[in-house]
């Protein structure tokens, strides 16, 4: 069965099509970064009319003609101007195929990305512990089957991406933050490395409102970072001062170990909990040098495989949309074409 996925949730126009949720036929991304650069973040307004401009010729491009069995496009979460336009084109695209429509939960999405272009059977790793990590969320879930996913920790405040981003902004790095945190980050390790400054690791106290049920020991908070940081910088003569001096290296790589710690050691804990047959990660963090090291050790460690996403699959792209809808998808994509856009669609909901 051959799925087109579209996905339009932030700030990528992406197309896909995927054979039987994991063979990746086509795969287009058009990134609008150098859009948002200047102004070190994501504009709705100016995604919004970027993707009206990019979704035609970039799903064209995907389908090269062929022709596909469903259509499944991202509903929620994200930016409403911006998933407004991939679910309508979406809408019209299915109605006029004359094919299913399947609505698409952008981090469930993200959580597929480890299976696509493999032949692994998704059902043999279950039950999963899995980490959804980008710069919107950042959320561990239990998978006790394909497709079932009950949140068990998150972030209380910012996102492990947002923390980058604002970091790379506050020190003048540029947008987005991870990628060049991570490679200088890389370099001063490279170099010799040094000793780190001590930013705070992210645990949260047990009693605060905000869990919501939730135990403390799986939930992090990263604006502690965020603010620590700041202070840091000031006390230091601002971010020109440290980047004449040498600084930065430094600053972004204990920056960086601090989230990296808070997510890994967070992991940790949720798999020595409870038996799981493997630790499933993905989202745009994921791309994290550290990171990826970091979590291979903590699943050593725990016994379990960790699946992780080919790097080109860990940003946002349709193939995860259209990988998961044929594992998700039910007998009548119907109800979706009912469907409205969800911008704080709720992880583990039905799938339409
Ligand atoms: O999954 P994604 O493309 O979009 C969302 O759904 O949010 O993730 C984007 C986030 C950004 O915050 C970006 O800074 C971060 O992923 N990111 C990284 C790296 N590459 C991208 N963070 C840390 N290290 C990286 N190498
Ligand atoms: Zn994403």
């Amino acid at each position: 069965m051959d799925i087109l996925g579209i996905e339009t949730s932030c700030d990528e126009t992406a197309a896909a099509v995927v054979r039987d949720g994991r063979e990746v036929l086509s795969n287009v991304v058009y990134t609008q970064i150098p859009l948002h650069r200047p102004y070190g973040g994501v504009v709705p307004e100016i995604a919004s009319r970027a993707h009206v401009e990019k979704i035609t010729q970039v799903v064209s491009s995907a389908l090269e003609g062929r022709r596909v069995d469903a259509v499944a496009a991202t509903y929620g979460p994200g930016l409403s101007p911006a998933l407004l336009v991939g679910y309508n084109a979406a809408k019209g695209l299915a109605a006029s195929l004359g094919v299913p429509l399947f609505a698409v939960n952008h981090m469930e999405g993200h959580i597929h990305t480890p299976f696509l272009d493999t032949a692994l059977d998704p059902a043999e790793f279950m039950p999963a512990l899995a980490l959804a990590v980008s710069g919107g969320h950042t959320t561990w879930m239990d998978m006790p089957s394909y497709g079932k996913y009950i949140v068990v920790g998150q972030t209380l405040d910012d996102a492990a991406g947002e923390a980058f981003d604002k970091a790379a902004k506050l020190l003048a790095l540029g947008y987005p933050g991870g990628p060049v945190v991570d490679r200088m980050a890389a370099e001063w390790f490279k170099s010799g490395g040094g000793e780190m400054i001590a930013f705070p690791r992210g645990r949260v106290r047990e009693g605060v409102s905000a869990l919501a049920g939730l135990d403390a020991g799986m939930c992090v908070s990263f604006s502690g970072l965020k603010t620590s940081l700041l202070r840091y910088v000031q006390k230091e003569g601002g971010a020109e001062a440290l980047a004449a001096r040498g600084e930065i290296g430094r600053v972004v790589a204990s920056y960086q170990e601090a989230i990296v710690d808070a997510v890994a050691e967070t992991t940790a804990r949720a798999l020595a909990a409870r038996r799981r047959r493997a630790l499933l990660v993905g989202g745009g963090v994921s791309l994290n040098s550290r990171l990826r090291e970091r979590l291979k050790r903590v699943a050593d460690a725990a016994g379990v495989p960790l699946l992780l996403a080919k790097p080109k699959y860990c940003g946002d792209n349709g193939a995860m949309i259209a990988g998961l809808a044929y594992f998700r998808r039910t007998a009548e994509g119907d109800s979706a074409m009912k469907l409205d856009i969800s911008p704080s669609a709720a992880i583990g909901a039905n799938m339409v």
